[in-house]
């Protein structure tokens, strides 16, 4: 990706891939799409693909392949042991990172689970800048507990710190000199955060997290599912990282690592996942559990396939053009947005656009989850799918009550090289009318409600007919527009 400027003066950003191969997409009339979230119990999860237009749940296992992958799925090797495929990821591995071993997972939680079963033991702790749900979960059920020390200006909304995703230092001290050393099992970077808006972190906070840890002999392990993103934002936003190529900022961030995990979901645009190491020692432990968990060791639960795209995806990640695509799409549409008002997060960070509920619907009270409702209105004046990130995805107290998170966002994720430009614009169009109208959107409450991971099966219904007059109002304003 590159930006150009057009005679107009207008910046855009310029895709440097074309599309060779399409899918249809149906855009339903606003009737139908009241249907179809009232079948889907208001919840964005539980709609069907042939009621959305543009699909902005997640960036997981839905990002676009290149044609070399697609050409390189064919070659691949398949046998129980020993394949070539596999070789020439570990091979790819060791060049981009520099570490020696490498163990394949079915995705990213898979290398969670078997990281958290072999380092966190009963009562340790697992300081990091901020938590992802299956990452903390893994580390609970293992007896461990987290500890979330993000820069202040991580939770911000509005800022303009470059770096939001970095790890408090100070923190990271006080919580060893509080707690001794003993109890941390290891310290966790994730390599761009998630649930805060897809911030980075710097270069530089990794090397004085790495001195920490040397000081006190702690294990350093980096999340790197969003490493695609870091790398971008580290080559442009760090100015003593300008002059590095995106190879050298890879290799200057897996050199502070004791352990990279991934899922490749995200990272490499392709399915799986992977747990790199240069220790013998952590390999083997968690070697035994890779045979047990996931499969053999030289496919670990992926298709041969998918192992092949994997390696051709890892190589292409090193290409500027390549992962400043999500980026600088992103950056379009949070900067736009924010130009009409809307609350968004800013900076714009990577994954998606991330929409300020809390700010968009003030007059909601988080008992009635204003991200979970903004995502319902959304996908009803637009077809546009995102994803609550807000109260509903956090789970009830042992008491029953409510535990309101600290942000209420509506994610718009932006699956890499996906969506064109006109499509983005749509998107910012509905966004910015559903914001002029956001007097009309009411609140949401629970007619079925899991105990467990409520945001995936959980239904709710509107609090009022809201739905029906933000309809009435769309065919004011839109006539027989779609
Ligand atoms: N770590 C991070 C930072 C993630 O964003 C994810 C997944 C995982 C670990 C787990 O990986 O899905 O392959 O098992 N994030 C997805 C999302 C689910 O939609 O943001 P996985």
């Amino acid at each position: 990706m590159s930006t150009v400027k057009f005679y107009s003066g207008e910046t855009i950003p310029l895709e440097m891939h074309k599309v060779r191969i399409v899918q249809k997409l149906n855009l339903v009339p606003i009737e139908r799409r009241l249907g179809a979230i009232a079948e889907a119990g208001n919840n964005t999860f539980l709609l069907r693909n042939r009621d959305i237009y543009l699909d902005m749940l997640t960036d997981s296992g839905v990002n676009a392949m290149s044609d070399r992958q697609l050409a390189a799925m064919m070659e691949a090797d398949d046998s129980y042991a020993g394949s070539e495929t596999f070789t020439r990821l570990e091979t790819r591995i060791q060049d981009l990172f520099g570490m020696e071993y490498f163990l394949p997972v079915h995705q990213g939680r898979a290398a969670e689970n078997i990281i958290a079963r072999v380092f966190v033991r009963p009562g340790t702790i697992v300081p990091m800048n901020y938590h992802f749900t299956t990452t903390k979960a893994h580390i609970v059920l293992n007896g461990g507990s987290v500890e979330e020390i993000i820069v202040d200006e991580g939770l911000q909304v509005s800022s303009d710190v470059p770096f939001k995703g970095n790890m408090d230092v100070g923190k990271l001290q006080q919580l060893i000199d509080t707690h001794g050393a003993e109890r941390i099992a290891f310290v966790r970077i994730e390599t761009g955060t998630n649930l805060i808006g897809g911030q980075p972190h710097s270069l530089q906070n990794l090397r004085e997290v790495r001195e920490v840890c040397d000081r006190h002999g702690l294990m350093l392990v980096f999340d790197a599912s969003l490493l695609a993103d870091n790398l971008w934002f580290i080559k442009t936003r760090e100015p003593a990282c300008r002059d590095m190529s995106i190879r050298e900022i890879t290799r200057a961030i897996a050199d502070l690592a004791d352990i990279i995990y991934f899922s490749a979901r995200k990272l490499g645009c392709a399915r799986g996942g992977g747990i790199c190491t240069r220790s013998q020692d952590a390999f083997l432990k968690m070697r035994e559990l890779i045979t047990l968990y996931e499969g053999f060791l030289t496919y670990g639960g992926m298709s041969i396939r998918e192992i092949e795209a994997l390696a051709v995806g890892l190589e292409e990640t090193m290409d500027e053009t390549m992962i400043s695509q999500g980026p600088q799409f992103i950056a379009y549409m949070v900067e736009d947005l924010a130009r009409r008002s809307v609350p968004v997060i800013t900076p714009p960070g990577g994954l998606g656009c991330h929409l300020d509920a809390m700010r968009f619907l003030p007059h909601l009270p988080q008992a009635e989850y204003p991200a979970g409702a903004l995502a319902s209105a959304l996908y009803l004046v637009s077809g546009v799918r995102g994803m609550e990130r807000g109260s509903l995805s956090e789970q009830r107290g042992p008491d029953g009550s409510e535990t309101f998170s600290n942000m209420e966002l509506l994610r718009l994720a932006m699956p890499r090289r996906v969506f064109t430009l006109s499509q983005v614009k749509y998107a910012i169009d509905r966004i910015d009318w559903l914001y002029r109208n956001r007097d009309l959107v009411g609140g949401l409450r629970f007619v079925e409600e899991p105990k467990v991971l409520r945001f995936f099966f959980g239904r709710l219904q509107p609090t009022s007919d809201w739905q029906e007059r933000l309809l009435a109002r769309f065919r004011a304003d839109f006539g027989d527009s779609l």
